[in-house]
């Protein structure tokens, strides 16, 4: 049987995106055709969880929006480190035993740096970190210095990635495709969003990973989570798109295809077909 393909969500930051785009890239996968199963390890917080369940709440409102089958992890609270980190093991090999039948997982992970987040990376076929416009968020990947661009180090974020990385191949022999996006961009030009771009250029040989353009800042993303929707179920709930609406979905048409996640075979190719034709009509 084919194994599901892995998608996490990562950075040890909050607030860069993570579960908004999580659950974009659920919704595209379901209107593929394909078996979703969704897993929030931000289960504190729960913004994916509640994300899911205001879908599961409104779909029947527009036209039986499709919602994935979502679970949430909590850590364990032992207070031993050894157990706790057993528990956490077991409980999310477990998750991820129970949905070998579908097609994809996408893991949403917490800002900061947890065991299970850790172990979920080292389970990713991809990994999506988006960052934020700001050289705070570049902090996450790199120390940065003044004036010490070229001499660049990984910082611990980057450094974990790795580890994770090697811990994937030990284990499967298999690699991470690491990607990082830049989201929340003003669509206006700026000498900082043209060095970020740079640095981040720069970086993506020197740690690894492929950039990749994300989302301008759209007050839209904001208006989506109260009914569960995405860009891609703008037409199913009848809202009058606008400018910002058509560019917003053009930058999610052109990330989704650029993440080159693949198609599993359960997938027809005429439904891949149909619903590429509708996102970008
Ligand atoms: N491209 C965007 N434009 C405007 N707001 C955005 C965009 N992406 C995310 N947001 C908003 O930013 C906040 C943080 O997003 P979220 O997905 O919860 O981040 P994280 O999961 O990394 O903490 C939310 O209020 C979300 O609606
Ligand atoms: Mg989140």
């Amino acid at each position: 049987m084919l194994e599901p393909y892995i998608v996490v969500l990562g950075n040890e930051k909050g607030g860069t995106g993570k579960s908004t785009i999580a659950m974009h890239l659920i919704v595209s996968l379901l209107r593929q055709g394909a078996r979703v199963a969704s897993l929030d390890l931000d289960a504190r917080q729960g913004t994916l969880s509640h994300y899911v369940a205001n879908r599961q709440r409104t779909k029947h409102t527009f036209d039986d929006l499709l919602v994935p089958e979502h679970s949430s992890l909590l850590a364990s609270t032992n207070p031993n480190r050894i157990s706790a980190e057993q528990e956490d093991e077991q409980n999310l090999k477990k998750l991820l035993e129970n949905y070998s039948s579908y097609d994809y997982i996408v893991i949403d992970t917490p800002g900061n740096d947890t065991f299970l987040s850790r172990l979920a990376h080292s389970f990713a076929d991809t990994l999506i970190t988006p960052l934020n416009d700001s050289f705070i968020d570049l902090d996450m990947l790199i120390r940065l210095e003044p004036g010490e661009i070229e001499k660049l180090r990984p910082s611990t974020y980057a450094t974990m990635v790795w580890d994770q990385k090697k811990e994937k191949a030990c284990r499967s022999g298999s690699n991470i495709d690491w990607i990082v996006l830049r989201n929340r961009l003003n669509p206006l030009y700026s000498k900082n969003k043209e060095e970020m771009h740079r640095i981040l250029q720069m970086l993506s040989k020197r740690i690894g990973f492929r950039l990749l353009a994300g989302f301008c800042d759209r007050v839209i993303f904001r208006e989506l989570f109260i009914n569960g929707t995405t860009l891609l179920d703008l037409k199913d709930t009848g809202t009058s798109m606008t400018l910002s609406h058509v560019a917003a979905r053009k930058e999610l048409s052109d990330l989704l295809s650029a993440l080159e996640i693949p198609v599993q075979k359960k997938i027809k190719t005429q439904q891949l077909a149909n619903e590429a034709a509708r996102v970008s009509a």
